[in-house]
């Protein structure tokens, strides 16, 4: 199983990474078995299965619910729960209650938390009492209002210069790795160079130690024009289309059922190819 000792060790190896969202029992399997070293339970959730129109609206209750899906599904991978908007915000101990709640409720290794500032602190509770942290700044989605939109943050050298600082007080508040988002790609490099820890780049250029992406976005199944940062590796909204529009029409034409879909009451095969006897198992998903 993948650690936290694990993604430190690939840095100090120099061997770059992949970290992808997973949201479900299905697709956390599949990522888990394709060798993904780490699963994101992301409040992108509350986007791209929830249909917010933003992250803010994701609750603890939604994060658990997905978190422990993909508990189930995963093996190998090691599991980070993001805490969502207003989950850690208010003090400390909510902070930690929230956070024992993806550990001991839904199975997650880790947890995610947003910005600097009096996050930092957090952190430093949080990575004290067991419960190992990855950090997250530059573009933080749940601040976009502060940010007056989902916009590429660390533009000026002051605000590159406050990002550098998180990072190097975040690692020392004992954080394992720090997702850097929508930052300018020399000021990822900067942030990656100065620390020991992991960066986890999105939308930060290829100087940082791992890259992830929201898995909707690179299976092609969110619609539309893509960030600049995305890369599709597929096409499903498309093929998902395909399919359902040749389920619909082989019902219309009568092709759907056909004979190998059939079950018979006394055992003999209505036709051919063999069907599913009654008593064989019959179950959904396999
Ligand atoms: O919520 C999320 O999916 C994230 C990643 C994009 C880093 O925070």
């Amino acid at each position: 199983m993948t650690t936290v000792l694990d993604v430190q060790r690939f840095k100090d190896e120099g061997r770059r990474f992949a970290m992808l969202t997973a949201y479900d029992f299905l697709s956390a399997k599949i990522l888990d078995e394709a060798g993904i070293p780490v699963l994101l339970v992301g409040d992108s959730l509350g986007m791209v299965m929830l249909g917010h129109p933003t992250t803010l609206p994701a609750t603890m209750d939604d994060m658990l619910h997905h978190a422990k899906a993909v508990a189930r599904g995963a093996r190998q991978a090691l599991l980070v729960g993001d805490m969502p908007f207003m989950s850690y915000q208010v003090s400390t101990e909510q902070a930690i209650a929230n956070a024992g709640r993806f550990i001991q409720e839904a199975g997650m290794h880790a947890v995610k938390l947003e910005g600097g500032g009096p996050v930092i602190e957090i952190s430093r509770r949080l990575s004290e009492i067991g419960i190992p942290v990855m950090g997250h700044l530059g573009l933080t989605p749940q601040s976009v209002h502060t940010m007056g939109g989902f916009k590429v943050q660390g533009k000026t050298e002051a605000q590159a210069a406050r990002i550098l600082a998180d990072a190097k007080a975040l690692q020392d508040a004992g954080a394992f790795s720090i997702v850097l988002e929508g930052v300018p790609s020399q000021l990822a490099a900067r942030v990656t160079n100065a620390l020991r820890i992991p960066t986890i780049g999105i939308g930060a250029g290829p100087a940082t130690d791992a890259q992830v992406l929201v898995l909707h976005d690179m299976l092609g199944l969110t619609t539309g024009k893509a960030a600049k940062f995305v890369k599709r590796y597929a096409n499903l909204a498309e093929e998902i289309t395909r399919a359902a529009t040749s389920y619909a029409d082989d019902i219309r034409d009568g092709k759907f059922p056909g004979p190998e879909h059939e079950y018979s009451a006394n055992g003999s095969a209505p036709a051919s190819p063999p069907v599913k006897q009654v008593g064989e198992e019959v179950k959904y998903g396999g």
